[in-house]
Formats: C-alpha cells, sequence, structure tokens
C-alpha cells in the first residue's frame, strides 16, 4: 500500500551506498541511550550511512531535523515520534519528496498508514498489563492497595498505552486503586520529583509504585529512602524496561519487578531499510518479543542482559 502511493525509493540511489536520516527524540533515559547505540552500531555493520540527529524530547525540533533530512535527499528516514499527534504535515512533505519513513519505538496518532511504511518496536499496552498482572499476582493481604503512577512523556506512545494497559487490568481488581499519577517525563529526576510530592501527601499510605520506566523508578527509589521508608519492601515498586541499572536495584531489593522493553531495535530497523531499497513491501507492524523480570531472580537473569 505504502510503497505503491508513489513513493518508493529512486532507483538512481539503488547501487549507492544507502543514506538513512534517523530523528533520536532525546537521550532522556538508560533506555534511550542504548536504543540510540543500537541504531548507531547497526547502520555501520550494515554498512548504511547514517545521519543521526536528537531532539532532546522536543517534537518542533524532531520536525526541523526530518525537514534537514528531506532537504538532504537522503534515500530514507526513521523517527522515534516524541509524542504521538502532530506529524502529519511533515510526513506528507517526505512523501511529495518520495523518501520512505519508518517509525521507531513510538507510533503516530492519527494512525495513517499511507504516511509511513513500518513500525518497529514494542506494544506498550501489554506492557502495561504485565506489570498489572504481576502485581495482582502479589497477592497483598490489604484490602485497600494504594497506587502511585509515575508517567512518561505526555501524550507520548509508551505514556499513553502503558497507563491504559495497567488500568485495563486493575479494573478486575477493586483492591487496587491509583491514588496520585503525574508525569516524570521519563526522566530520573522527573521520577524523584513526583515521587517525593506524592511521598508529602500520602506518606505511608503509599502501598505500589508503578513506574513507566526504570529511570523514573531509580528515582522513586531515592525520594523514598530520603523519605526514610525502604523501596523493594515498604513499597513495592514495579517498572518497565529492564535496563542493567533495574537490575542492579532487584538485586540490591529496591526494585521488585521490570517489564522488559526493548532497546535493541538497531537490526531490524537496518534489515528493514535494506528491504525497503531493495523494493520488498514490509509487515505494517514488526512487534519486538519480550519478557517480565523480577527481584527474585535478578541474579541470574542479568547474567544474560545485553542492555
Ligand atoms: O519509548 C520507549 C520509552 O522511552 C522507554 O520505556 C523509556 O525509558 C524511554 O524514555
Amino acid at each position: 500500500e505504502y510503497l505503491k502511493a508513489g513513493n518508493e525509493p529512486k532507483k538512481e540511489n539503488r547501487s549507492k551506498k544507502i543514506v538513512l536520516g534517523f530523528s533520536q527524540l532525546g537521550a532522556e533515559s538508560d533506555w534511550r541511550r542504548a536504543n540510540s547505540q543500537s541504531i548507531k552500531n547497526a547502520a555501520l555493520e550494515a554498512g548504511i550511512e547514517l545521519i543521526f540527529l536528537e531532539a532532546d524530547q522536543k517534537q518542533d525540533m524532531q520536525i526541523h531535523a526530518i525537514r534537514s533530512f528531506i532537504t538532504q535527499g537522503v534515500d530514507v528516514i526513521a523517527f522515534s515520534p516524541v509524542v504521538e499527534g502532530g506529524w502529519d504535515e511533515v510526513l506528507e512533505e517526505a512523501k511529495m519528496a518520495g523518501i520512505p519513513v519508518l517509525l521507531s519505538d513510538r507510533a503516530i496518532k492519527p494512525d495513517d498508514n499511507s504516511l509511513y511504511a513500518t513500525f518497529i518496536g514494542s506494544d506498550f499496552l501489554e506492557e502495561g498489563r504485565r506489570a498489572a498482572r504481576w502485581l495482582v499476582e502479589k497477592k497483598i493481604a490489604k484490602k485497600s492497595v494504594n497506587v502511585i503512577e509515575l508517567e512518561g512523556t505526555i501524550d507520548s506512545a509508551p505514556a499513553i498505552d502503558r497507563k491504559k494497559g495497567f488500568a485495563e487490568i486493575i479494573a478486575n481488581y477493586p483492591q487496587f486503586q491509583v491514588i496520585y499519577s503525574a508525569s516524570g517525563d521519563f526522566t530520573e529526576a522527573g521520577g524523584q520529583e513526583i515521587m517525593k510530592a506524592a511521598l508529602a501527601i500520602y506518606g505511608n499510605q503509599i502501598h505500589v509504585v508503578y513506574a513507566h520506566n526504570d529511570d523514573m523508578a531509580l528515582g522513586a527509589i531515592k525520594a523514598i529512602e530520603e523519605f526514610g521508608l525502604r523501596p523493594g519492601k515498604d513499597i513495592l515498586i514495579v517498572s518497565v524496561d529492564a535496563t542493567a541499572a533495574a537490575f542492579k536495584a532487584m538485586m540490591a531489593g529496591k526494585l521488585n519487578s521490570t517489564v522488559e522493553c526493548n532497546p535493541l531495535l538497531g537490526p531490524q530497523l537496518m534489515q528493514a531499510v535494506k528491504s525497503l531499497m531493495a523494493g520488498r513491501q514490509l509487515p505494517m507492524r514488526i512487534i519486538t518479543s519480550e519478557g517480565v523480570f523480577s527481584a527474585e531472580t535478578a541474579r541470574q537473569d542479568y547474567l544474560h542482559r545485553r542492555y
């Protein structure tokens, strides 16, 4: 469908080195840094010339980067959209220029699949459900369990879907209620700040923290310790990503569980770029397969981790 729209790769570019323009949304978390590294390494390995621009979590910077790729006449554009909405205009411009676009990690809304060739990334909705399933399976011996939710970047696909997936599962368990939620922008400092604010209001009435990523969970751990409570014991913490730092926190007994979100998307992305340039049709969604880890087996699982 997408290739039939008249924006197939230019013939004259097929024999030269492929040039890929990648707009990365920022460097806000360990996950993101591992993702950027994976893309750079994979491009090098695949012999693809990569123009990599970072956007400090700002949509206007990403739009500017995509426009500069169009002006430079790259063969393929890929980007990780900081927020879901507001991309139609620039993606139309890429389409008009005949440059195919790939979405990496985060999705866009409205999901107009005439504007991109494929999405490569995780199922964020399922990650939210997995975090909630882990929690309900803990069988906490309390009539009422108060949860603090540390949300990711406002209007971003992972923040929206992880919230939705989590809410969908706990809706069936009236024992759990989210009593406070706010955005920590996927950063450790943001997580620490919200957790501090939540503790100031609810103190030891907080039983669980659900963080949309590990960095915010690590910030929350600091805030909980500063408040004089024990993270992982007085307050259970479940987060998303499964980074090395999260494993260390689980091994220290300060984080209880982390749901995997794999940042190593580089090889799949380069594969998709090559397929596209060879004129092959791509599936609309390429979803990475992921697991859930907990403190009990962290030491063993850590031996097999790659980020
Ligand atoms: O889009 C993926 C999310 O973005 C990761 O879970 C988070 O750590 C990152 O900032």
